[in-house]
């Protein structure tokens, strides 16, 4: 079964057509990265997929289950691109709210905290406010929250936007570590040396999927060294079909 299966897919703000009829197939167990400039529709995409928004028209399935209702919910987790976890609450009260709403058992909870903060290296910053934290510690916790119920899938918007490259790495350990342990990996981004590690590549423009592969299918075939120039490239003979 594939992780992802969406179909002709629709969701649009009045006017503004942010996914504008959208097909794509993510096969269980990559990490699949959703590439494209601001006002694509990639976040627009991840929350219909997250059950956040209600698509207007098509076909949007994950794990087998069609979005419109809740049933997989405890299966993914969903990191957004602003963070939001609460500032005047400590880090281990952050991790125990969303663990509750994800209907986590005491023992489990413990497990999971120990676990998550180990993997994001701030196990000792577990009784301290968030507002006691740096923003790059923030986005760590974000990760954490998104994982403590050991998602299946992983929605990832633009996690690494911000963040500098020694954390960027950190992210990318954990990536493929969680990789390894069969977790599909959904994430946007708008760096191109960041696409270049994903298994799987969806360019985004305009709400409409316009070229997928893997960083080396995509290359190959514009004929071009670097994702940057592909893409740029991509979008050029898009504008003129
Ligand atoms: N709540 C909203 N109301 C109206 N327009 C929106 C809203 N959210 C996003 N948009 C518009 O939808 C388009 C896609 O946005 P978004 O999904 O955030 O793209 P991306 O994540 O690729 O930057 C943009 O034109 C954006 O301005
Ligand atoms: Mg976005």
């Amino acid at each position: 079964m594939n992780a992802i299966e969406i179909r002709g897919l629709k969701k649009y703000y009045g006017k503004v057509k942010a996914v504008d009829g959208l097909d794509l197939t993510v096969p269980t167990g990559v990490v699949f990265g959703l590439l494209g400039p601001n006002g694509s529709g990639k976040t627009t995409l991840i929350k219909v997929l997250c059950h956040l928004l209600k698509p207007d028209s098509g076909v949007a399935e994950v794990l087998g289950i069609p979005v419109k209702g809740r049933s997989y919910l405890p299966r993914i987790g969903y990191m957004p691109q602003e963070i939001a976890l609460y500032e005047d609450m400590t880090v281990h009260d952050n991790l125990k709210l969303f663990a509750g709403i994800y209907g986590l058992d005491r023992v489990t909870f413990k497990r999971r905290e120990k676990e998550v903060l180990t993997t994001i290296d701030l196990l000792e910053r577990k009784d301290f406010p968030l507002s006691d934290l740096s923003g790059g510690q923030k986005h760590r916790i974000s990760l954490a929250v998104s994982m403590i119920h050991e998602p299946e899938i992983l929605f990832l918007d633009e996690p690494t936007v911000g963040v500098d490259p020694l954390l960027r790495a950190v992210f990318w350990k954990n990536f493929h570590d969680l990789k390894k342990k069969g977790v599909t990996i959904i994430m946007s981004t708008h760096y191109m040396d960041e696409a270049r590690n994903c298994d799987i590549i969806g360019m985004m423009r305009a709400g409409k999927l316009i070229d997928e592969g893997s960083p080396d299918e995509i290359l190959k075939r514009t004929g071009k060294d670097n994702l940057e120039d592909a893409f740029l490239d991509i979008v050029k003979r898009g504008a003129s079909s």
